[in-house]
């Protein structure tokens, strides 16, 4: 029987029940000493401890020594916004400096100032952009990304990146999501008619983005001075009537009740939650909506991170991503993500690994497909430079990751 086995691995992986993993059962992690997991044609075929999974795979595979490093599941880096023309480092000196993020969106900078650049910019210069940003997460460790639109602000200008994102996503080793998230900002042609640029999105650019089948979920960025709560509804909504899934930017930087928005909507995660209320919490666990967390933006904000700990008592399933943006993080690294979540918002590694893969996957509607390391699950995972998870906490700084696999071919090493 072909096929590859990998041995003398240390593998560490949450086991899918289907679902993704809430509350006290997010800690709960298969760990193998000595383990080996076999892949044929990009799919797993069996994982267990060597010699098992060696009998079962027979003579003719080829086998590859890890030496005893940990194995873990590909990681998945379920919001981003990597798709963009130009940084905004002048502006990251402001805010260090104290002025608040919103404030610089406010003087028509901030996501405004890469509506700009993206507009000007060239599909070609756009898609080269994107996939140099993609490379740097495959290094990292990311097999699987989400990439969402909302640099364009018009219906042109949200098709031109979507159709990049497909791109890239036809280009790059690993898996793309694309979201819709036309509505990032109210765009400054519509600033004193922002109702119009509701509109617009709801007659216009939400139909025209299910009709190209370029994206898979829409999403919002309901905060103060963004879009309202009762605009997220009537966008997400419409989103939903043309078979986009609901995402939302919720309680970033104030509680508007976002939180409680997204579990109303049944949305499939709310991000962000820096400012999230008690009541949204208990709201989102009922509703099973995946919370998505950025550490990496409360850390680049100075901003208190999100609170995981009563989120997980309270029975939500918590996921991580990296939230890759221009503005708030430009942070491509899931590595440094998983470290932040572990020393600054208190996930064990078990946790912080849960959040990072399976969670993850679900948080993108794909725990069928990635995010543990399964039989019939894609042979996507990485072999760190440690033998175990807590490497990528522990030596903070340099890239924990030894070798990347994307369906069972070395992708970064
Ligand atoms: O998720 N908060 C809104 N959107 C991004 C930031 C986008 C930007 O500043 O360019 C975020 O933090
Ligand atoms: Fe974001």
């Amino acid at each position: 029987m072909p096929g590859t086995v990998h041995i003398n691995a240390n593998i560490h992986t949450p086991l899918d029940p289907g679902r993704a993993l809430a509350g006290s059962e997010q800690g709960r992690v298969m760990t193998l000493a000595r383990g080996a997991l076999w892949h044929h044609r990009g799919v797993i075929k069996a994982v267990g401890p060597q010699e098992e999974v060696l009998s079962r795979a027979g003579d003719d595979a080829e086998i590859i020594d890890c030496q005893g490093r940990a194995m873990i599941p590909g990681l998945v880096d379920p919001h981003t916004h990597m798709c963009f023309a130009q940084t905004r480092e002048k502006e990251f000196s402001e805010r260090i400096q104290g002025v608040p993020y919103l404030e610089i969106l406010k003087r028509g900078g901030g996501i405004l100032n890469s509506v700009d650049s993206v507009r000007k910019a060239s599909r070609e210069d756009l898609l080269k952009t994107t996939l140099e940003h993609l490379d740097l997460a495959l290094a990292h460790g990311s097999t699987t990304v989400e990439i969402k639109s909302g640099y364009g602000l018009d219906t042109e200008n949200e098709l031109k990146m979507l159709s990049v994102i497909e791109l890239a996503g036809q280009k790059a080793s690993q898996d793309i999501v694309a979201t819709f998230l036309g509505a990032h900002a109210i765009p400054r042609e519509k600033k004193d008619r922002p109702e119009e640029y509701v509109d617009l999105l709801i007659d216009e650019m939400i139909p025209k983005v299910a009709e190209q089948g370029i994206a898979k979920f829409a999403d919002v960025f309901c905060e103060k001075g963004v879009f309202t709560k009762e605009q997220s509804k009537r966008i997400l909504l419409a989103g939903k009537k043309h078979g986009l899934l609901p995402k939302l930017h919720a309680d970033e930087v104030h509680d508007l009740g976002g939180g409680g928005l997204a579990a109303q909507l049944k949305a499939i995660s709310a991000d962000h939650l820096l400012a999230v209320s008690p009541e949204s919490i208990a709201e989102m666990a009922k509703a099973q909506v995946v919370a998505i967390l950025l550490p990496a933006t409360a850390y680049s904000l100075k901003k208190p991170y999100a609170p995981a700990r009563t989120m997980l008592e309270a029975g939500l399933a918590v996921a991580l991503a990296t939230d890759c943006n221009p503005g708030s993080s430009y942070v491509l690294s899931m590595a440094f993500v998983f470290g932040l979540a572990v020393m600054q918002m208190g996930l064990s590694l078990e946790e912080a690994l849960t959040a990072a893969t399976l969670n993850a996957a679900y948080a993108l509607n794909l725990g069928h497909k990635v995010g543990s390391l399964e039989p019939g699950k894609q042979a996507d995972f990485c072999l760190l430079a440690g033998e175990s998870p807590a490497v990528i906490a522990y030596r903070a700084g340099i890239n924990p990751m030894a070798a990347v696999y994307k369906k069972g071919r070395l992708a970064a090493s």
